[in-house]
């Protein structure tokens, strides 16, 4: 009886302890609960307890000391945010380097090693489910989705996702969702709606570096405010810039935000969204992510707190079904309602009837919450497998948090490392990866990069990974020899 029900408890003590130190429950350096202890308190085997140690310690979560127990390891030390001068904050203009041009090539290169996009795996992906949908396409049916869908998008698919918002929007109906052609056409429609060229938002620092391309050729200024690898958007910051600036919108990812990872605390989303609220500030909510957690329950949207119908949220099924269908949504609220459907009609017409309708017909079938349970828990394993090559291959001075959702590693490089010399040297071995200078307005976090962990870790990605760490070394080496020549 015991031995059947041993490898869930030591998997279950994994995934708390795991939670608890990503958290900071338990802090770095701090002494944790003894074997014994677990034993005796949670009524655990002491090999249970004994085999989820061993696996934190391979994961670099936690060190054994001898003769003393284990601790929270330095691994996970929290990221240093390069220091942030308020004063220094004006809005400025988005003007980013060239390279970003070559970056989107390089990491949706299929010769490439998929470290740089942040794409899953398709053969994670329901496929098959798709292809039997499609082979049951009849020829009237055909002709029926060859014509235009309605501009807000197929009523079924609108249906399925409503379905899904209870509880994490606050609940919403079919109607007052508008289909996009992906999360990316959801934010840009919703900016459309709410900022004119000259006006500023704030964004987070760092964010994801599309929507700076996006902010960029919009024209729209923005002030970056400084985001906790673990709980997100520094509030008091947000507070003071709200305070002494002209701002029209704000754009966020509360849900494991790209690049860091980090998940705002409710306490947190109520705050930013009474205090934006009260100042008649719209958010922009970019949710793209929430579905991929790693704790017990999908993550609330920030729409939740809404009292004042001044938030938006922007979603898509590209980082659970299938990113090259492009389908997405807006839930604009009824503010912005009507001129966000009006922009859609102008720009789009309206979304792909085909692939709404394979969407609609995979969701409506009922396997989406089971292919979701197995994709989690397929990526938070590799998460953790990249995590543990990436402290396994890399300099010690290497530091990364490992994040409680989202497909991504944010990774702090030895100090003096240029990440895009990095990410040149890494594409002469096939290797893509997104150097952290592209994630700021204010090209920042130039020792940083974005690893992505969308597919399975194996023996390449695994080598992708110690060829990066030797790069490293190598550029470590380099600067601490020509330091110590300027030094003489
Ligand atoms: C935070 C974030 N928002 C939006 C997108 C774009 O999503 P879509 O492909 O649905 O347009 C991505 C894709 O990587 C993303 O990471």
């Amino acid at each position: 009886m015991k031995l059947s029900k041993e490898p869930f408890h030591y998997e279950r003590l994994v995934e708390e302890l795991e939670l608890k130190i990503a958290n900071g429950t338990y802090k770095i350096g701090e002494k944790l609960p003894s074997i014994r202890d677990f034993h005796e308190q949670q009524n655990l085997s002491i090999s249970t307890v004994y085999k989820a140690y061993v696996e934190l310690e391979m994961m670099g979560l936690v060190e054994a000391r001898p003769k003393s127990g284990y601790y929270v390891s330095g691994f996970t030390k929290t990221l240093k945010e390069p220091t942030f001068s308020l004063k220094k904050s004006p809005p400025r203009k988005v003007d980013l380097a060239a390279i970003i041009h070559t970056v989107h090539q390089a990491i949706s290169d299929p010769r490439m090693l998929p470290l740089g996009g942040l794409v899953i795996a398709p053969e994670r992906l329901p496929y098959k489910q798709f292809a039997r949908i499609l082979k049951g396409i009849s020829a009237d049916l055909m002709k029926s989705l060859l014509v235009y869908e309605l501009p807000e998008g197929n009523i079924e698919l609108r249906r399925q996702v409503a379905m899904r918002t209870p509880g994490i929007e606050g609940g919403v109906d079919p109607d007052d969702i508008i289909m996009t052609n992906g999360c990316m056409e959801a934010l840009a429609l919703s900016l459309q709606a709410v900022v004119r060229p000259g006006d500023t938002v704030i964004i987070e620092r760092p964010t994801f570096f599309v929507v700076l391309q996006l902010l960029e050729e919009m024209g729209i200024y923005v002030i970056e405010i400084p985001t906790d690898p673990t709980t997100g958007m520094d509030m008091a910051a947000l507070k003071k810039i709200i305070e002494t600036n002209t701002v029209k919108a704000c754009i966020t990812q509360p849900n494991f935000q790209n690049p860091l990872g980090a998940l705002m605390p409710d306490a947190t989303k109520r705050d930013m969204v009474e205090f934006l609220n009260s100042k008649d500030i719209v958010i922009i909510e970019d949710n793209i992510y929430s579905e991929l957690y790693f704790g017990e329950s999908k993550p609330v949207s920030l729409k939740r707190f809404d009292r004042k119908d001044l938030v938006i949220t922007c979603s898509s099924f590209s980082k659970t079904l299938a990113p090259g269908l492009r389908i997405g949504w807006v839930i604009p609220g009824q503010r912005f309602k009507d001129r966000i459907q009006r922009l859609k009609t102008g720009f789009s017409v309206s979304t792909s009837s085909l692939d709404q309708y394979v969407l609609a017909e995979f969701l409506s079938g009922g396997g989406y919450d089971r292919h979701l349970r197995v994709l989690r828990s397929q990526v938070r394993k590799q998460v953790r497998a990249t995590a543990q090559a990436v402290q396994n291959f890399f300099p010690e001075k290497t530091r990364l948090m490992i994040p409680q959702g989202g497909a991504f590693l944010w990774v702090q490089l030895p100090d003096g490392i240029d990440s895009v010399a990095l990410y040149w040297k890494a594409l002469e071995h096939k290797i893509a990866i997104l150097p952290g200078t592209v994630c700021s307005a204010s090209h920042m976090f130039g020792n940083h990069v974005r690893l992505s962990c969308g597919y399975p870790v194996t023996n390449t990605i695994l080598e992708g990974i110690r060829t990066l760490g030797n790069l490293v070394r190598g550029m470590d080496k380099e600067n601490t020899l020509s330091h110590r020549k300027k030094s003489l």
